[in-house]
């Protein structure tokens, strides 16, 4: 049985969909802090709770025989972190080691992490490698970066098979299972660029005054369902007793005025713009270089044309 820790969230629910698919046994744990109840299927076994419940959490580790982790449960919010640091801390990096002292007692061992293209920070060079310094330019991307710390030491310590993925930006939908991004408050540009358009309001751009391109931010946008697949591939991996990290992207990015002329495209308008200051914590260029991935566990996008991303976004914001 695998624990999908946040599996009621936006890349969890389709991750599970894609383990269910390949007949994975699922169980998911989920606070509903930011996850939907009804994106896990009934016939899915659902615990509602903190993965820091060290009781609940044993507990489930008994009753379903757990043998592996996927684990996506985190706060995500790179302002949110910004303004309260600790709150990161708290909720990534204790939360984590709370659930590991858990794997650790049950002798389970293999572990998917959700890591994040926020580890490095502000990129020397892209695309960027597993080996770049990792200087993360918020408290979100440094608790990332501190939860990977921890998982490797506890791999020397006690063998626990970590693999990290360090996804670059989600995105995509999966209209036919209704599942797509529903944060709230959303920071992620597409869903914001679609629901702007969708009630009539402007697009909102956050920097214009980045160095490459037309002086708008890029990034390397990953549909959701290949970032699923790499998540079966990992588990696969850990199951093996393998550990590692790996980056998740397409190798190809895009500023967030393309992305805005894509939508446009998509829709048939004119989207209006806002134009405003950057954000903080956000770097000019996220792109990944994936070959680490693609070499040692054969994955490959299928689905990260920007086309796609934009279309099935767009289909499931219709779809409801
Ligand atoms: N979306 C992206 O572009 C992106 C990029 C890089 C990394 N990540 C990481 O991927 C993971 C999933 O991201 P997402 O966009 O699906 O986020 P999400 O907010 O949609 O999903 C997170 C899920 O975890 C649950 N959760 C949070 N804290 C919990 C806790 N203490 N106990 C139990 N459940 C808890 C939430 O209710 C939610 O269902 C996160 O770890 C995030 O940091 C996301």
């Amino acid at each position: 049985m695998i624990l999908v820790t946040g599996g009621a969230g936006y890349i969890g629910s389709v991750t599970v969909s894609e383990l269910v698919t390949r007949g994975y046994e699922v169980v998911v744990l989920d606070d509903l802090s930011t996850g939907h109840r009804d994106v896990v299927p009934t016939s899915i076994p659902f615990v509602q709770g903190d993965i820091a419940d060290q009781a609940l959490l044993s507990s489930v580790f008994a009753d379903y025989g757990v043998s592996a982790v996927v684990h996506f449960a985190a706060k995500s919010l790179v302002g949110e972190s910004v303004k309260d640091p600790l709150l990161y801390v708290e909720s990534n990096l204790c939360k984590t080691s709370a659930m590991l002292r858990v794997m650790q007692r049950h002798n389970v061992h293999a572990l998917v992490f959700s890591s994040s293209a926020a580890v490095y920070g502000e990129p020397d060079a892209t695309p960027i490698t597993e080996d770049h310094r990792k200087q993360p330019i918020s408290p979100y991307g440094l608790s990332k970066w501190w939860i990977e710390q921890v998982l490797y030491w506890c791999h020397t310590a006690w063998g626990l098979s970590p693999i990290s993925l360090r996804y670059f930006n989600a995105a995509g939908a999966v209209p036919s299972l209704s599942l797509r991004e529903r944060h709230n408050p959303e920071t992620h540009l597409l869903p914001r660029v679609l629901s702007a358009w969708a009630e009539g309001e402007p697009a909102q751009v956050f920097g214009t005054d980045y160095p490459p391109s037309d002086g708008s931010a890029i990034r390397d946008y990953v549909h959701v369902q290949d970032l699923a697949t790499a998540h079966v591939l990992a588990l696969e991996a850990t199951l093996k007793g393998q550990a590692g990290a790996y980056n998740v992207g397409t190798g190809r990015g895009y500023s967030v005025l393309e992305i805005l002329a894509a939508v446009e495209q998509a829709t048939s308008t004119l989207l209006p713009r806002t134009y405003l200051p950057r954000r903080v914590g956000d770097p000019a260029v996220l792109v990944a270089d994936s070959t680490r991935l693609q070499r040692s566990l054969g994955w490959r996008p299928q689905q990260s044309d920007l086309s796609t991303i934009v279309s099935s976004t767009l289909a499931a914001l219709k779809t409801g």
